[in-house]
């Protein structure tokens, strides 16, 4: 199959992807949201916005392609050193898709999680995430994942803690118990961890869970990684001969 050849719209089908190759958990680390609105002579909550714009693209695309969760990177821990405007604005962008998108992503069977402390965030807004995750907990068709105020390394930290607090033994800590404490708690890790812009970097995103996974790299922004891009990174996945360590 060549890939570099464009996909023509009407090649874009579930129907036209490898069922049993199709990953069952993909991961988007959403970058270039600034650069996409710097291009544009656009301040850069701009691109944010438009970056919120095409989830609702991508949601719709991975149920159709049969991707059962997406865990998105919304705000790293490192994200609260940007300018406080930048940051308030991502905050009111959290809360714009809850107040706005939370009954529409509920009737469409979308189950919404959190990864991350929220302590941090602001207390109103905390309870509309609460909120949000106890409405949509039984529905199945795609878990969503959003990562906000998340870092890897800290996740890490938060799981050794509620280990040692339950008291368990040396010789008890195993992969699955590390696991089982992380956010992601015991959803399988990504299969695909996608990073939008060109960056090659995993910048402190699920970086336990991510031991095994395929990464794809496309150079366009966040805001133009659309229902084709994604089509073309399933595809890309596809090609992928995952041995886990092993020989075939
Ligand atoms: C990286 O682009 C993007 C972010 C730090 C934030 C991404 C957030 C959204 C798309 C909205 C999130 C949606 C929800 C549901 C909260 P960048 O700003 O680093 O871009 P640049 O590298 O071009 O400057």
């Amino acid at each position: 199959m060549d890939l570099v050849r464009e996909t023509p719209d009407e090649e874009i089908t579930a129907e036209n992807l490898p069922p049993d190759k199709v990953p069952t958990h993909v991961a988007v680390i959403m970058d270039g949201n600034g650069r996409w609105a710097r291009q544009r002579g656009l301040p850069r909550i701009a691109g944010h916005r438009a970056g919120t714009e095409n989830l609702r693209e991508i949601l719709r695309a991975c149920v159709e392609f049969g991707v059962k969760i997406l865990t998105i990177y919304a705000f790293s821990t490192e994200n609260w050193g940007r300018p406080e405007e930048e940051v308030q604005e991502l905050m009111s962008i959290l809360r714009d898709v809850i107040d706005c998108e939370l009954d529409e992503l509920h009737q469409e069977g979308v189950q919404l999680r959190h990864l991350g402390d929220l302590s941090k965030v602001e207390e109103e807004l905390r309870h509309k995430i609460y909120h949000a995750i106890d409405l949509t907990k039984n529905n199945d068709r795609l878990i969503l994942n959003v990562a906000f105020n998340y870092g890897g390394r800290a996740e890490i930290i938060h799981a050794i803690r509620e280990i040692v607090e339950h008291g368990y033994k040396p010789e008890e800590i195993t992969e699955e118990l590390v696991s089982h404490y992380l956010y992601t708690g015991d959803l399988p890790d990504p299969d695909l961890i996608i990073r939008t812009s060109g960056e090659l970097r995993l910048s402190n995103f699920l970086i336990w869970q991510s031991a095994y996974a395929e990464y794809y790299f496309p150079e366009v922004y966040w805001p133009d990684f659309n229902r084709q891009e994604l089509y073309k990174a399933l595809l890309h996945y596809a090609q992928r001969d995952r041995r886990f360590g092993l020989i075939e």
